[in-house]
């Protein structure tokens, strides 16, 4: 394994935390790092009967020994970062790159209003605006933000060093493919790249570092926010399916849709993914709730399964079966 890549296959809230969590767990990874935009709208990981909710720290947190770490390429929030490394109480295993930039308090209102509000659907966090200074090169350094000391560090350096010394290294992204800057649906897109390659560049690690990108996608697409999504139903029907899902943050209600071979074999080949997990399988087939022997499937589930890895040409190597980290599905070993 030594350096894998997890990135999100759709619109983001594909459950990205729960295969983070899973394998970080499973692979005893050495070291997680955290790429993508900023704070995210909120991952949940469920282990041993007690939540996580998490906004800005690696989800890879339940490994004990696992150090947590936050690439250049992200962008902080000092009080939503220390109230999670407060309250995890991971003072000690937490890094953040000296070269990350600062979400400020003008930042958070500059989202709350206007075109990203009103046109964009933004979540409000103020990734947009801070990246917008950073590329005007006027944003804050993280190494410059007093309530960071003691968590600075060469973040960059620390993760090569995980993987010439072949240890493991999880690198975990944010949002979803069709959110990025680059190859989404612009203008309704995050301010940022969030494929896999771009992920690589947040925390400083290049190409030929990485042996495998694992692709989250969800049983069925949500969206939140503006923008066009294939095959989107009413509420009332994603309601009586079970997809209708609340924004972690915001509250907002997400759009739905079926899922998507279109979105998902795209979303490949822009990441370049090795593999697929498949998350909230339970929501789709309810009969396979908390499943984690795949042989035990039915077989209208295991056409599901196939039919994607037909289609893609890549294998589906986790499958999420519930809420709990240990609800899984894994065929890696198979
Ligand atoms: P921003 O990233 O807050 O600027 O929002 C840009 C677009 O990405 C909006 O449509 C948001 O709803 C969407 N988005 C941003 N972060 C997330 C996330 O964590 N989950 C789902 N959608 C997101
Ligand atoms: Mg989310």
């Amino acid at each position: 394994m030594p350096a894998v890549v997890i990135v999100g296959g759709f619109f983001g809230d594909e459950g990205k935390g729960k295969i983070v969590s899973y394998i970080g767990l499973k692979d005893k990874v050495h070291t997680a790092v955290r790429g993508g935009v900023g704070p995210n709208a909120g991952h949940t990981v469920i282990y041993q009967g007690k939540t996580y909710k998490l906004r800005m720290l690696p989800s890879a947190i339940i490994g004990e020994n696992t150090r947590l770490m936050l690439g250049a390429g992200v962008l902080v929030n000092p009080s939503v970062l220390l109230d999670e490394v407060d309250k995890y109480d991971v003072w000690s295993r937490t890094m953040v790159d000296q070269m990350a930039c600062i979400i400020e308090e003008k930042h958070l209102s500059a989202d709350k209003s206007g075109h990203l509000k009103e046109m964009i659907g933004t979540t409000g966090t103020g990734t947009g605006p801070a990246n917008a200074d950073r590329v005007l090169r006027i944003a804050k350094l993280a190494k410059d933000e007093p309530r960071l000391k003691g968590l600075i560090g060469d973040v960059a350096e620390e993760v090569n060093k995980v993987v010439d010394s072949r240890k493991r290294l999880l690198v975990e992204g944010t949002q979803g493919t069709f959110l990025s800057l680059y190859h989404g649906t612009y203008p309704y897109v995050t301010s940022k790249d969030v494929t896999a390659s771009a992920i690589c560049s947040d925390v400083g690690l290049g190409p030929k570092k990485v042996d495998e990108v694992v692709m989250v996608c969800k049983s069925y697409v949500t969206r939140v926010g503006a923008g066009p999504m294939e095959g989107e139903m009413s509420l009332e029907d994603a309601q009586k399916k079970g997809w209708q899902e609340f924004g972690t943050v915001t509250g907002r209600p997400r759009r739905a849709a079926p899922f998507s071979i279109k979105l998902a074999k795209r979303a490949a080949m822009l990441n370049s993914a090795t593999s697929i997990a498949i998350t909230k399988f339970d929501i789709l087939f309810p009969e396979t709730a908390n499943e984690t022997d795949y042989a035990k499937l039915p077989a209208h589930a295991k056409r599901f399964v196939e039919e994607i890895e037909g289609e893609i040409g890549i294998p589906v190597t986790l499958i999420g079966t519930g809420a709990e980290v240990d609800s899984t599905i894994d065929r890696r070993r198979n």
